[in-house]
């Protein structure tokens, strides 16, 4: 090749790149693929970590913004600790996909007073024991010895969080029965908590003891008791039993940790509340005679009344939260069933723990807020007080219909 063609050559291609710059060439590829795998997930019915069917283009923006944010793995220099449980949200809720749940269980603790009330092991009320720490210097928590109180939690999946954030408060009032006056043995209670986000008193309807009302207070406060992360939220380091020098030492990383991308103006907390806002709720899984059957037994020996089959959304200028049904078979409500772990926590007593939903059970191994039950049959004969007229109705079925409610059961 000549020079006079090469220096063509070169010109005509400085020209190409004048036009369409190269970010801008990766950005319209990226835009195809991201836009195309959108449509993919519209057109069959959600699978597991799929968005909700209906999602616009800037909203899948922002489920995929999270979700990257989700996955990501952080490190001592991000902020990671001093002490932490995992090093993304993704490493505990992954169970069948990403947002789901999985089986690594978190430690509370704490000891018993003289009238066996939860007593705190060190100042504040606060229990949870990290099970990591950076390991360059000692702000590893210690279960002291003088504990009596060590409780397991598993992880909760997080498909379809975006619908049950926007049940109303109202709805949730209305099924409270705390004193039992309809007189059927269950008592369930709204947890009315403060909302770190907005300030505002809510029903709280996340965590095993409803702890929190809104994904963004869900988010932050996993983000910094999790993984050690501070954020707007909850702008301070947490270990157990460490001193605050100590913590700077093990993490000198200023606070907030979680600073705004300057691209995107978005915190991580408000990637996480996005990307679990728009987590499709897990599909269903083929029904069956025997699983419609199951599910008459399931209202007749009253497993609804806790596991009420289906809610409703409030009214919303998004139609993908306007009126739209929850089927998800909690009341998200506290009960005492007596499997309760022995903590207090926001307003949940020590023997109190939400109904979980059972959306999606087929893909959760083990059950119970501590992993303790290996099968669905397992988790019913746990189930006592509030729940005792149901499980003895259980007990009581014949093996056609205990069938048939297993079936059902299996189905979700
Ligand atoms: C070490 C494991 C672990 C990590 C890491 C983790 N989680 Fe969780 N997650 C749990 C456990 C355990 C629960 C139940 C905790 C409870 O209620 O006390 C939970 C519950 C939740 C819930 C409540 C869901 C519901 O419907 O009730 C949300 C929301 C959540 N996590 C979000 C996150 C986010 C966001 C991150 C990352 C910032 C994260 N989690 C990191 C273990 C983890
Ligand atoms: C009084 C309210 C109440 C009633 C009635 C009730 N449950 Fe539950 N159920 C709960 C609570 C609360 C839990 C969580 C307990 C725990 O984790 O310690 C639970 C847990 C479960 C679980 C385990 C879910 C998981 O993700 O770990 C299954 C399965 C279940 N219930 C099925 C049933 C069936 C079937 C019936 C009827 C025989 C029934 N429940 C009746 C409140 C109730």
């Amino acid at each position: 090749m000549d020079d006079r063609r090469q220096a063509h050559v070169f010109r005509g291609r400085s020209t190409l790149t004048r036009v369409v710059s190269v970010p801008a060439l990766f950005g319209a590829a990226w835009l195809i693929v991201s836009l195309s795998g959108l449509l993919y997930a519209q057109l069959r019915e959600p699978a597991p970590g799929d968005p909700l069917t209906g999602v616009t283009p800037v909203e899948f923006e922002e489920f995929r913004l999270g979700l990257d944010d989700f996955l990501e793995v952080e490190t001592a220099d991000e902020g990671l600790g001093p002490a932490f449980n995992g090093t993304s949200c993704a490493v505990c809720h992954s169970v069948p996909a990403v947002g789901g749940a999985g089986v690594i269980a978190e430690v509370r603790a704490g000891r018993r007073g003289p009238r066996g009330e939860f007593v705190a092991l060190y100042e504040g009320n606060e229990s949870l024991f990290h099970l990591f720490s950076i390991p360059s210097h000692t702000c590893q928590p210690v279960i002291p010895p003088e504990a009596t109180i060590v409780a397991r939690r598993i992880p909760i999946p997080l498909f379809g969080a975006g619908l049950v954030e926007a049940v109303p408060d109202e709805t949730l009032m209305q099924l409270e029965d705390p004193f039992d006056t309809n007189r059927d043995g269950v008592s369930g209670r709204a947890a009315i908590v403060t909302d770190r986000a907005s300030g505002a008193r809510r029903v709280g309807r996340f965590g095993w003891k409803a702890q929190h009302a809104t994904l963004l207070s869900f988010g932050a406060d996993a983000y910094r008791n999790e993984m050690g992360i501070t954020n707007d939220l909850f702008p301070q380091e947490f270990a157990l039993g460490i001193t605050r020098d100590r913590m700077r030492v093990c993490d000198p990383i200023p606070e907030p940790e979680d600073v705004k991308d300057l691209r995107t103006g978005r915190r991580g907390i408000d990637n996480f509340a996005s990307f679990m806002k728009f987590l499709a709720p897990p599909a269903r899984g083929p029904i069956d005679t025997a699983a419609r059957i199951g599910e008459q037994v399931f209202g007749a020996i009253g497993c609804a009344a806790c596991h009420t089959p289906s809610l409703t959304t409030g009214p919303s200028a998004n139609p993908l939260f306007n009126r739209r049904p929850v089927p998800l078979f909690s009341d998200l409500l506290l009960h005492d069933i007596g499997t309760g772990d022995g903590i207090p926590q926001e307003a949940g007593t020590p023997e109190e723990i939400r109904t979980p939903a059972l959306w999606g059970l087929r893909f959760r191994r083990p059950l119970l807020h501590d992993g303790s039950a290996t099968t669905t049959e397992d988790a019913i004969r746990r189930h006592a007080r509030e729940a005792e007229l149901s499980r003895r109705g259980f007990e009581e079925l014949r093996d056609a219909d205990r069938d048939a409610l297993l079936a059902f059961l299996r189905s979700l």
